[in-house]
């Protein structure tokens, strides 16, 4: 009985585990951008993003460099207090496209001189759930205009963000939360050296239980209390 059980609890990780290593893929990001500004902002293209494994969590980022009107353009946002928007198309393997709108200040992204970060988040099943753009500096948009001489090409940092939940999480605090969580978790796992009757007892008390009943309905049986 106990082997029995310790059997099927391996073969259970086993597959659990075989899960997690076939829910790995491939993505490809096509990256627009907004630069017009205004409630009606016109994408162009901004550059391709491949991330070869989300599991190993290494991009390859293929951007070119402004041409000076696009640079004037960032410089206008930026000094109009306006939003730069950007709209990033995800390919994943399965051919399946979603689309993401991600929002900052200009005048953020330009203090920064285009040292952007893009955050992909990634869900338990392998699936793109969110992409959204962040100023890693400290950017603080005190309104100085900056010259176009440094806005010449976007340095991107992509960051592959795995959750364990469905829902898009938008703060850093909540993903430590999780994290924190799995790694008490996990130690309170390992700390678990009591012996296979301490630790099973829930489950087995109930059938024990169900065993006796039913021997005690049992007519024939001793003591059979009607
Ligand atoms: C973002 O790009 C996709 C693919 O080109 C397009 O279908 C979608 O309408 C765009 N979203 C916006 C808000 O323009
Ligand atoms: C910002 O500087 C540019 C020259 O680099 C100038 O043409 C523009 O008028 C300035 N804008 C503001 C709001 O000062
Ligand atoms: C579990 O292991 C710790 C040391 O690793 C020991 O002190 C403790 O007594 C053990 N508990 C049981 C129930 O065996």
């Amino acid at each position: 009985m106990k082997q029995l059980l310790i059997f099927c609890l391996l073969v259970w990780l086993f597959i659990n585990y075989g899960n997690c290593i076939e829910h790995d893929s491939s993505v490809v990001i096509n990256l627009k951008h907004a630069l017009s500004g205004g409630p009606n902002p016109v994408f162009k293209d901004r550059g391709t993003i491949t991330i070869p494994s989300l599991r190993l969590s290494q991009a390859v980022v293929h951007q070119k460099r402004l041409t000076d009107v696009e640079r004037i353009q960032i410089q206008k946002l930026a000094n109009d207090n306006d939003l730069y928007r950007i709209n990033a198309t995800v390919i994943a393997n399965d051919e399946i496209e979603r689309s993401f709108i991600s929002t900052i200040k200009a005048c953020m992204l330009a203090e920064a001189e285009l040292d952007d970060r893009l955050s992909v988040s990634v869900d338990y099943m392998g699936r793109v759930i969110g992409v959204s753009l962040v100023i890693a500096s400290k950017a603080t948009c005190e309104g100085s205009n900056v010259s176009i001489d440094k806005l010449g090409e976007f340095t991107t940092n992509v960051y592959v963000r795995h959750t364990e939940t469905g829902i898009i999480p938008d703060t850093a605090t909540y993903i430590d939360k999780l994290q924190k969580e799995k790694e008490a978790k996990e130690r309170d796992d390992h700390k678990d050296n009591r012996s296979f009757l301490a630790k099973y007892w829930i489950y087995i008390v109930p059938v024990v239980i169900v065993m006796v009943i039913s021997s005690a309905t049992n007519p024939e049986a001793q003591g059979g209390g009607q």
